[in-house]
């Protein structure tokens, strides 16, 4: 006999998903692009593109470069800004069956503030997901998300003018990521997303140059998975809200790993590039695994890795 398996997670303020599967910002366009390989309405949701107040055309190529087992990437940010996703991309994600979690990104309070707000008024939005890896300019362009003061306060202001579930990402580079964390809840978020990529450098020897023309960038991919999974243990010991794991992930199996490790959902990032449509065949996969393995509702995964 086979036993239906129960998929929906909660995430907090009450946002529902169907399945534990988003796909990560930056790796998956504005959804709409992936629909030729799949059918969005067979994931969680689909986290878009970090959205800044303006359009952004991102850094000059080139921008990527592949690595052992992942990717570097220093895209700089590149989106169609705030106006006119509200205008172009939102009308089609509206009349999708899906969960839309939009990524902002700033300089500053004021451009996370600022996002927020045009948002506000809109349908369609289920969630925001402060993407807190930027240099904040009035601070001398230390990242906003390496000081917990920062984290708390930007938070704080979003929420100040969202009603919405309010999701924090955090960079794992970072000494204690778990303090971090706790900032992001002060603030009042509702769940943490983590990580965002690591700190990167490839040279090309020939000619003695960064592969990049940013010179650094992040890394993401396989590599980073157990980097990621041991963030998500840490930050599962410092908060009680929801967590989303990110990092690496591309079969069910790994995705478990992130669950076991205290995630309630996860985000399917670079995976997205070899095969764009293995975040539905993961979500597909993980209910086989959950029934071979007798589990027959996935939140029972969440935090319940064996403790010694
Ligand atoms: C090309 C590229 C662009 C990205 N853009 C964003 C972004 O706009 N906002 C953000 O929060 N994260 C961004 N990320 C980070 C991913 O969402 C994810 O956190 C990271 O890549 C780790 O997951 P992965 O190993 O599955 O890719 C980007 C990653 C890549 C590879």
């Amino acid at each position: 006999m086979t036993v239906d398996v129960k998929t929906v997670v909660e995430l907090g303020a009450g946002l529902e998903l169907r399945n534990p599967i988003l796909t990560a910002s930056g790796t998956f366009g504005y959804g709409l692009e992936y629909e030729p390989y799949l059918d969005l309405s067979r994931l969680g949701g689909i986290v878009v593109k970090g959205i800044s107040p303006l359009p952004r055309a991102g850094n000059r190529p080139p921008r990527i470069v592949e690595t052992p087992s992942g990717m570097l990437n220093a895209i700089g940010l590149q989106n169609v800004g705030v106006q006119r996703f509200v205008e172009e991309k939102l009308p089609r994600l509206r009349e999708r069956d899906t969960v839309v979690v939009v990524n902002v990104y700033g300089y500053g309070v004021e451009d996370y503030v600022q996002v927020a707000e045009t948002l506000e008024g809109e349908s369609g939005v289920s969630a925001l997901e402060l993407n807190l890896s930027c240099p904040n300019v009035k601070q001398g362009g230390l990242l906003i998300g390496k000081s917990p003061a920062a984290i708390e306060e930007v938070t704080r202001a979003v929420r100040d003018v969202t009603r919405r579930p309010l999701w924090v990402k955090l960079t794992p580079n970072v000494s204690e990521i778990a303090d971090m964390a706790r900032a992001a809840v002060a603030g009042g978020a509702d769940a943490i997303s983590l990580v965002n990529t690591y700190v990167g450098m490839v040279i090309d020897v020939e000619t003695r140059r960064p592969a990049l023309s940013n010179r650094i960038g992040g890394l993401s991919g396989p590599a980073i998975r157990p980097l990621a999974v041991a963030a998500v243990d840490q930050v599962s010991r410092a908060v009680e809200v929801p967590l989303v794991g990110i990092g690496g992930i591309g079969s069910a199996r790994d995705v478990v790993e992130f669950l076991l490790a205290g995630a309630t959902a996860v985000q399917i990032g670079t995976a997205n590039y070899n095969d764009p449509g293995i975040a539905g065949r993961v979500a597909a996969d993980l209910v086989s695994w959950c029934r071979d393995h007798e589990v027959d509702d996935v939140r029972e995964l969440t935090g319940a890795l064996e403790q010694e």
